[in-house]
């Protein structure tokens, strides 16, 4: 452990050195040409026909304002500069110009009416980890093939048979937790949750077969994310490349054994067989390899984020979990009543309590604070101009927690959603044709888990009460650490 931190000292010390070196030269280029370009600017550029940036400020030359965006809580620093300059502002962070903006309006512009002209953007070194040919980093028809594909596969249609399996998994979760004495680590065994329910999503009835193996690699994968991007043995990043080479050489097994059992589409609800099942465009192994380590990404760590935050605020908020508590109640007497075991499709809609506190969990944590666009061509917005190669950064989190939109904003209150909030003003899934396919899937997974633990259980959190951690969601501090019992059953129950 020691020696992996201290040889990543020594790479970004090097790395920092290059920029430098780089930095130093560039200047001196810039030097010799200044004078040249001077001359020719001032003949091809008519005064007023060119718009100003945005107001707001650059900081140094590539480090731009890095450091204060990281010496505090970023939601900070983003604040801070919107209460200054107003919803659209520049600055400059982590090597790229950027435009932040923080209206419902501009992030309509951005993510929905002009979102051709600005295409999503990731730092190289997360395309490669995640694979380069995984939906989210792609635009146009690829981009809308694959969109179409995953969406089949979360729609309720697909969804609506997956209720009971979801609910084995959440059963199977709370038992598992109970019978450690009850001491968990919210964060942590919501992760293993909402993995397992992301495999059951992908490849249905399989799961089962070939979770761990799954499961290792991905661990060791996920461990480079953030690391630095040096592709050298013993690096982090480096074993992040091999795992994920070891992952597509698994899910090539899975997809072959599935040919090779030719059964009929129709048998395979799953992300896999809506991949598989698509004759026309056939996806090559690569392209749907990229793709399922993709959803895994963005299904795992922001949903158990999601949900270690719900427990918090029911935890805090007394009033809230015993409104949430006979909802669910209410729903479980129901299906007994039907002589069911448990919950369908059409009980996960009737939690219109439930379904407030998860879409206010949803407003006040914003796990998602922004999203990247890159503007492929200069953009006028509001008489600002948005310079090609930009990059523009929607501030979700800003207009969640705006009290124009949201009065007493850091306040936790599911009632302010009993009023349906104005078009992009609430985007925890995004909007436009990059928002989160899996968003139904999500909601699902964190109704049947908060079924059956405000039904069954009662948790108390241990330690530290209050902060707030980035991994690199924001989360409460220590993961939430939790003891968990069965509720004494009350003789109500029976009656
Ligand atoms: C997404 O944008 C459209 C068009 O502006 C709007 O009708 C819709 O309500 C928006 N979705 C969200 C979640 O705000």
């Amino acid at each position: 452990m020691a020696s992996a931190s201290s040889s990543s000292l020594l790479y970004f010390l090097a790395f920092l050195l290059i920029i430098i070196v780089f930095h130093l030269l560039l200047k001196l280029v810039r030097l010799s040409t200044h004078v040249i370009k001077k001359e020719k600017k001032k003949k091809s550029s008519y005064a007023g026909d060119e718009l100003p940036l945005p107001p707001g400020t650059m900081g140094w030359p590539y480090i731009g304002e890095t450091f204060q965006l990281y010496s505090q809580n970023p939601n900070v620093f983003f604040a801070s500069k919107q209460r200054k300059y107003g919803p659209i502002f520049k600055t400059h962070v982590l090597g790229c110009p950027c435009i932040m903006i923080s209206s419902p309006e501009a992030a309509k512009f951005v993510l929905v009416n002009r979102a051709h002209l600005f295409k999503p953007t990731f730092p190289a070194s997360k395309e490669r980890i995640l694979g380069p040919q995984a939906l989210f980093f792609h635009q146009g028809e690829y981009h809308a093939k694959l969109r179409k594909l995953v969406s089949r596969a979360f729609m309720p249609d697909s969804l609506k048979h997956m209720v009971s399996s979801v609910e084995a998994i959440a059963l199977d979760s709370l038992g598992s937790w109970e019978a450690r004495s009850g001491l968990i680590n919210t964060f942590q065994e919501m992760k293993t949750y909402a993995f397992n329910v992301a495999l059951l999503s992908i490849f249905g009835k399989d799961e089962t077969k070939y979770g761990e193996e799954l499961k290792s690699c991905y661990y060791i994968l996920e461990k480079g994310y953030n690391s630095m991007p040096i592709n050298l043995p013993g690096t982090l990043f480096h074993n992040s490349m091999k795992a994920r080479k070891e992952l597509a050489r698994i899910l090539s097994k899975i997809i072959l054994s599935r040919r090779q059992r030719k059964l009929e589409d129709e048998d395979y609800n799953d992300l896999l067989g809506s991949f598989m099942g698509d004759k026309t465009s056939s996806l090559t192994d690569e392209q749907i390899a990229d793709n399922i380590i993709g959803v895994i990404f963005a299904a795992r760590d922001t949903t158990a984020s999601v949900l270690t935050w719900i427990l918090k605020f029911l935890g805090e908020n007394p009033s809230v979990l015993k409104a949430v508590t006979e909802e669910q109640e209410y729903v479980a007497r129901n299906y007994k009543e039907r002589c069911d075991e448990g919950l369908c499709w059409a009980d996960t809609k009737k939690m219109p309590v439930t379904s407030r506190v998860i879409q206010e969990t949803l407003r006040v944590a914003s796990i998602l604070s922004f999203t990247f666009r890159e503007a492929v061509e200069d953009v006028e917005y509001q008489g600002y101009l948005i310079p090609k190669g930009w990059k523009v950064l929607p501030l979700f989190r800003n207009i969640h927690h705006s009290p124009e939109i949201f009065t007493d904003p850091d306040k936790f209150d599911p009632s302010r959603f009993e009023v349906a909030p104005k078009p992009n003003t609430f985007m925890p899934f995004g909007n436009g044709s990059h928002s989160c396919p899996g968003n139904e899937l999500a909601k699902l997974e964190i109704l049947v888990l908060i079924h059956h633990l405000t039904t069954k259980y009662r948790w108390s959190s241990m330690g530290q009460q209050n902060g707030i951690q980035y991994a690199p969601f924001p989360l409460p501090i220590n993961g939430l650490p939790i003891r968990l019992s069965l509720k004494p059953t009350s003789p109500h129950q029976f009656l």
